[in-house]
């Protein structure tokens, strides 16, 4: 079912740039060539009949309700099949028609439960409301004959029913599977009266290849497919739009409400990131916001072994205050900082820093980007001047070349991943890079055209070895390079890149690929004519993180697939906010836009509009925090909406280093593992709750908008500013707007943003100033931001982490579709029924030599620690790689991981650790409070 208030045009919009003039009912329209009449005739205003058609769907011409009479042209075509031509006269009313009409009406009905009060669709179901359109007020046939009435529901999945007696076979749902989402999991199997709509082979969907988006239930006219939000509470009466939470592709969606309750969230069709489409934790996985674990009431503690005493805001955030001013005088200004989080507002985020800068006096700020895309900020603005990715999500419609390096789209940004898949079915070619066999690599009529599959740790390497075959090979884009790239720079580059130590050859001995594959790739690649690169964490997470987004920036560079529509350097953003808290000043170093602090000029705008001194120095990293906290020079903390204890690598450090501080503060919708550690606990909002924006993987700033009051009464750049107050730095605005516009005087990228221009627009691309008004989908066109492309040398490097006999298999990690980050959220809601714990993937051949079996609990155990997990044997990986993703503490994967990390940015090596792994008795452990873990153990080797 479509949204209360989405209008449906019958069939999509045509591209065509060819008028064509007809007239429908006597009114003239103009549309597109190629446009139906169906579509036409709504434009003009003109309602037809239809079940079958759906303007996110193409065409399929099967109910027959559609059906016009055409001058000139005999018999009565279907409209949503038939193309306009001009000077078309169409008829739609006609006598003929209602009685055509009201017959195929009368046989749905036949076969469909009559009263309208038992449509679980509560009134809105497209087939009764056909009923109504065309005046069938009896159904002469039913109940007698043959019908599929008592055909039982499957209720399989945790957040729709389907019920095949209420289905009336228009096959919306099997073409929103495949033509949206490419998933390809629904069918009509078999014939006449025995065909029924099924998941894969007669089965339930739960085992079905479904990867429970929701495209089919919103495409279903009838309440066959229907949300189980929905049943028992009834239909929303009311809208608001608003961004999803979860992760960096910023989907916006519909939070449709009943009261002040949400019934359900449909994806926004006018959503410029997901055009109405979402993944199953947009759409479904929300109701964690109501989970009876949310604490809604502030929390103190003297010790973090004391029971935690509930009390007033007033008091814990006079608590917190002066707990933070006791340890400044007794250790030194310096001795405190404050970590934003990616999942919060930019507003929010915003504030945290401002409060660090101005109320704590030092720059002690940073945020969980740190330990995800630092290296994606500093390659690309090293390179190109913007520290962000280069392209919209459109974009990538119109490249022949796409290459995913370290990324797992299908499971990390589904719905990009679903546009991507659009395009790769029209015939773009496909590179993969990864040490993993992901799902993109073969999947329903996709298969990559190179799959390079990688050492962990070798990124480097390879990207050197592509740019080399497109130099030596004669493929470079001299033009691009002569007229966009400095060219000492390039000069020195390019003897660099053509050395032997970057030929395919020795590539090959280092990361495990074949020669001729990266020869092969690299023509592919450099032919396009648009190639475009995606990555991830996977290129990111690395000692050599920035040295690997510096290398693709070089590779794009070379062939000069930049400044265009298809081409591009595009991060894929984990977290919802990843983007926009870096933008707005995070890291310790930065004021917002990515300017150096270290600029006396600059300082003093800012001292100006917040009034007071702002210290010149950068301040301390996140690693640097925990080191000094282990010192015993860092004491304090403030955590906003980051779980550090969980996330961070080495936990074991992480945690000494919080038990090490003296007062630590979590502002967080749920306790976690951090607040273990915590003095004040501060209830957190979720992003049903608050007003802000989010900014996108796109650049794209959208707003979040308040959809229930906050459960603990506060949202949380309110909490901030209270802090700020009571640290005795007046923090005070009315409404986030505010702090968006106080952003915009600061910030030249933000230069031409506001709330009031976000609503007109619904979301804007920065940068957005006096010259791109509306913001600006695609960098570097024509020149790039920082004048002339930079290539820096690149020399591969080999990470200190090595295997060794004792620890000989090397682990990586990534992430689950289901599931999102540390699973704070998604633990808390049913998604859990298709990942309730994290699995450690393991080749066979590397099983057997140990004699473990699919399901075994196994010790992982590196040179950091040790974690306890099940096994699944699978081929994805390769002998020697070991994966596992990272969603649940108890399994507590970031145990092992090291404390390596990029020699740029700190960002940590999550994707390399050299392992082992053995069959186990031992089961997980819950963390206990202030000590550590039993099983952690350090290792001297
Ligand atoms: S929920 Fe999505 S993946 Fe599952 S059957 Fe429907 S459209 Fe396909
Ligand atoms: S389940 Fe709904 S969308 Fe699918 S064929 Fe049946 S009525 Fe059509
Ligand atoms: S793809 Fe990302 S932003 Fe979109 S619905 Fe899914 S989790 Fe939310
Ligand atoms: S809407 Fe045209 S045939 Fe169904």
């Amino acid at each position: 079912m479509q949204a209360i208030d989405d209008k449906d045009l019958g069939t999509p919009a045509r591209l065509s740039r060819n008028p064509v003039t007809l007239e429908v009912d006597g009114r003239a329209v103009t549309v597109q060539a190629e446009t139906s009449v169906l579509r036409a005739a709504s434009l003009a205003g003109v309602m037809i009949p239809k079940l079958c058609a759906s303007d996110s769907l193409q065409a399929f011409g099967s109910c027959r309700l559609c059906l016009v009479e055409i001058e000139g042209r005999g018999g009565f075509p279907a409209s949503c099949t038939t193309p306009v031509e001009p000077g078309m006269k169409v008829h739609t009313r006609t006598e003929k028609l209602t009685r055509l009409r009201r017959g195929v009406m009368e046989l749905y009905m036949s076969d469909h439960p009559l009263d309208p009060f038992e449509c679980k669709a509560g009134g809105k179901c497209e087939l009764h409301e056909m009923a109504r359109v065309v005046g069938l007020e009896q159904v002469r046939y039913q109940p007698q004959g043959r019908n599929h009435l008592a055909l039982s529901t499957d209720d399989s999945n945790p957040y729709f029913s389907f019920d095949p007696s209420r289905c009336i076979l228009c096959s919306r749902c099997v073409r929103a599977c495949e033509e949206i989402q490419g998933t390809f999991a629904l069918t009509i199997e078999g014939r006449g009266f025995d065909s029924l709509m099924s998941p894969g082979q007669h089965q339930q969907f739960i085992d079905s290849e479904c990867v429970s988006c929701g495209a089919c239930v919103q495409a279903c006219p009838t309440d066959a497919l229907m949300e189980k939000s929905l049943l028992g509470r009834g239909l929303a009466d009311r809208a608001i739009v608003t961004t999803c939470g979860y992760c960096g592709v910023g989907c916006s969606f519909k939070a449709e409400l009943r009261g002040d309750e949400v019934v359900r969230m449909l994806p926004n069709k006018d959503g410029l990131p997901n055009h109405g489409h979402s993944c199953v934790k947009g759409r479904f996985a929300w109701g964690y916001a109501t989970h009876p674990d949310r604490v809604v009431k502030p929390m103190i503690r003297k010790r973090i072994s004391d029971p935690w005493q509930e009390v007033s805001w007033d008091e814990a955030l006079k608590y917190a205050a002066s707990e933070f001013k006791r340890v400044q005088q007794k250790y030194g200004r310096g001795a405190v900082g404050g970590i934003s989080s990616s999942r919060c507002t930019n507003e929010e985020a915003y504030l945290v820093q401002k409060l660090v800068r101005a109320a704590f006096g030092n720059n002690n700020v940073d945020t969980c980007a740190r330990v995800c895309h630092s290296p994606t900020g500093y390659g690309l603005k090293t390179a190109f001047g913007t520290p962000a990715g280069t392209q919209d999500f459109d974009s990538v419609n119109q490249s022949d070349v796409i290459m995913v390096i370290g990324a797992n789209p299908t499971e990390g940004h589904p719905v990009f991943a679903a546009i991507m898949k659009r395009r790769l079915r029209e015939g773009a070619k496909l590179i993969v890079a990864d040490p993993r066999q992901i799902e993109l690599v073969r999947m329903p009529h996709i298969a990559a055209d190179y799959f390079l599959q990688l050492t962990p740790g070798t990124n480097v390497a390879l990207l050197n070895a592509l740019a080399h075959t497109v130099v030596s090979e004669g493929l470079a884009n001299e033009k691009f390079v002569t007229e966009r790239c400095d060219q000492r720079e390039y000069q020195i580059w390019r003897d660099f890149i053509v050395g032997k130590q970057n030929s395919p050859e020795v590539a090959e001995t280092i990361t495990g690929v074949p020669t001729e594959k990266i020869r092969g790739a690299a023509r592919l690649y450099a032919k396009g004519p648009n190639s475009a690169i995606y990555y991830g964490l996977g290129v990111t997470e690395h000692s050599q993180g920035t040295t690997a987004v510096l290398a693709m920036a070089n590779l794009a560079m070379i062939t000069g697939n930049l400044g265009r529509a298809g081409v591009g350097v595009n991060p894929l953003r984990g977290q919802n906010n990843v983007q926009g808290a870096n933008d707005v000043g995070s890291f310790p170093h930065e004021l917002t836009g990515y300017r150096h602090l270290s600029d006396p000029r600059l300082r003093a705008e800012f001292e100006r509009e917040w009034h007071a001194k702002l210290d010149g120095e950068p301040g301390l990293r996140i690693p640097n925090m925990f080191d000094a906290a282990l010192d015993g020079s860092f004491k304090g903390l403030y955590i906003e909406g980051e779980d550090l204890a969980q996330s961070d690598p080495n936990s074991q450090h992480v945690v000494a280093a919080l038990a090490a501080m003296e007062i630590v503060v979590v502002q967080d919708i749920f306790l976690n593992e951090t607040s273990k550690y915590a003095h004040v606990f501060l209830p957190g909002s979720s992003f049903l709750e608050k007003n802000g924006t989010f900014t996108n993987a796109e650049r794209r700033i959208s707003r979040v908008r308040k959809v229930l009051p906050p459960l603990a009464g506060k949202e949380d750049w309110q909490v901030t500013c209270e802090l700020a107050c009571a640290l005795g730095y007046p923090m005070k605005y009315g409404h986030p707007s505010e702090i968006m516009d106080e952003m915009a005087r600061l910030t030249p990228i933000f230069a031409g943003v506001s709330y009031e221009k976000l609503g007109r627009l619904g979301s804007i691309q920065w940068p957005c100033n006096e010259s791109a008004p509306e913001g600006t989908r695609v960098m570097h066109v024509g020149d790039f931001v920082r004048g002339k492309g930079r290539f820096l040398l690149t020399a591969y490097v080999a990470t200190d982490e090595r295997t060794s006999a004792r620890y000989p298999l090397i682990l990586t990690t990534g992430r689950i579709l289901t599931q999102y980050n540390v699973g704070t959220q998604t633990r808390r809601t049913k998604n859990v029924a298709w990942h309730g714990e994290d699995r450690l993937e393991i080749h066979p051949h590397d099983a057997e030599q140990r004699g473990i079996r699919d399901g075994d609990w196994i010790e992982l155990a590196s040179r950091a620690g040790a974690a306890t997990l099940r096994a699944a044997i699978s081929e994805r990986v390769q002998p020697g790689v070991v994966y596992t993703t990272f969603h649940h503490p108890q399994s507590a994967a970031n145990v092992v991981t090291t404390e390596n990390s990029d020699w740029a940015t700190n960002c940590p090596e999550y994707k390399v650790t050299a392992v082992q792994v053995n069959p186990t008795s031992r089961r997980p452990e819950r963390l206990p409070a202030g000590q550590l873990p039993q099983s952690w153990r350090q290792s001297a080797s």
